[in-house]
């Protein structure tokens, strides 16, 4: 990274979720390389452990399904002592219209509601960042549909992408607030890769768009490690709260990390406030700390 100067996180203790694959595995490469004992938090052990394989530092496999919420707790619940990074990284991107374990659209339950449950299970002991990986194509949405999350009868595979990515957005600017007027010392941000070639572009049902993604990934992508670098980046260096971070050429799709621009949506504080009550609600998973007092 230009100018940057990457701190040793030797004694500290990350979680990487979605850490088998693309830029999780890279994310948590950086992160080990660091010092940091890294947990590998996957829906599949062992493809898990064959990316663990592929990292020099210590890291551990763990189980979680996003798309389950009872995987989130189980995950949760087996926590011990304290966590410096939790980096939701893991996700689905214009996939078919699905539905999680829970019932949720798959995009919104996976890449939102899922880390905002597992976020709140284990706030109690993050001592650092929460990084939540959003994407530039968060700008595709207008909004969050309240009326219809699920987006039942009006569901694109890109439009609950968006959605769900401007909810990863609007999450950390409610999470950084709230987190200030509980007086915590903890941090929220949020990252964006650009467009980095990686395995989220091969799910969508279209062969066209498939192969579109494929080239795509050739010629124009920057690689995994690369698109990386953002979270690392929100994770480790001297941001504000509810930070973005992105590439900073190409219109943020390649090169060096830096603070980036978001939509207009993605600042809507009276939005973000409205998604966290839904999300309470959808998950039964509460914010943990208390407001200080005046
Ligand atoms: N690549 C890009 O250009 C790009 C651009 C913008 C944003 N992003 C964001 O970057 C993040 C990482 O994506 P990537 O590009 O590295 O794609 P990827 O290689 O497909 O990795 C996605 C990871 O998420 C995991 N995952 C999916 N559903 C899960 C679930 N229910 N529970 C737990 N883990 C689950 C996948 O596990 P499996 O291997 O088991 O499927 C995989 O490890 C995503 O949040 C994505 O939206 C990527």
């Amino acid at each position: 990274m230009d100018a940057v100067t990457l701190p040793d996180l030797s004694g500290r203790t990350a979680v990487v979720t979605g850490a088998n694959s693309g830029l999780g595995v890279e994310t948590t490469r950086m992160l080990a390389g660091m010092g940091a004992r890294v947990v590998m938090a996957v829906r599949d052990v062992d493809k898990g452990r064959e990316a663990a394989d592929t990292v020099r530092g210590e890291t551990e496999v763990r189980r979680l399904d996003l798309a389950d919420l009872a995987s989130v707790r189980a995950f949760a619940q087996e926590w011990e002592g304290d966590l410096h990074l939790l980096i939701n990284n893991a996700g689905v991107m214009a996939i078919p219209e699905s539905r999680t374990r829970d019932g949720f659209e798959t995009q919104f339950g996976t890449n939102h509601l899922g880390h905002f449950a597992l976020t709140n299970l284990l706030l109690e002991h993050v001592t650092g960042r929460v990084v939540t990986v959003s994407s530039s194509l968060h700008r595709m949405a207008p909004g969050i549909d309240f009326d219809n999350v699920d987006l039942v009868g009006r569901y694109t595979p890109y439009r609950a992408y968006a959605q769900s990515k401007l909810a990863n957005m609007l999450f950390t600017l409610e999470l950084q607030r709230r987190l200030m007027d509980a007086g915590s010392p903890v941090l929220a941000a949020a990252s964006h890769p650009g467009y980095a070639a990686t395995r989220l572009q091969s799910h969508s049902s279209s062969r066209i768009q498939r192969g579109l993604l494929a080239v795509g990934n050739r010629i124009f992508a920057q690689s995994a490690a690369a698109g990386a670098l953002p979270t690392i980046y929100a994770a480790t260096q001297d941001v504000p709260g509810a930070a973005y971070a992105g590439p900073k050429n190409l219109g943020g799709q390649r090169g060096a990390p830096a603070l980036a621009g978001r939509s207009e949506a993605a600042w809507d504080g009276v939005a973000a406030q409205r998604l966290w009550t839904l999300s309470e609600r959808l998950t039964g998973v509460t914010f943990p700390l208390r407001a200080k007092p005046d």
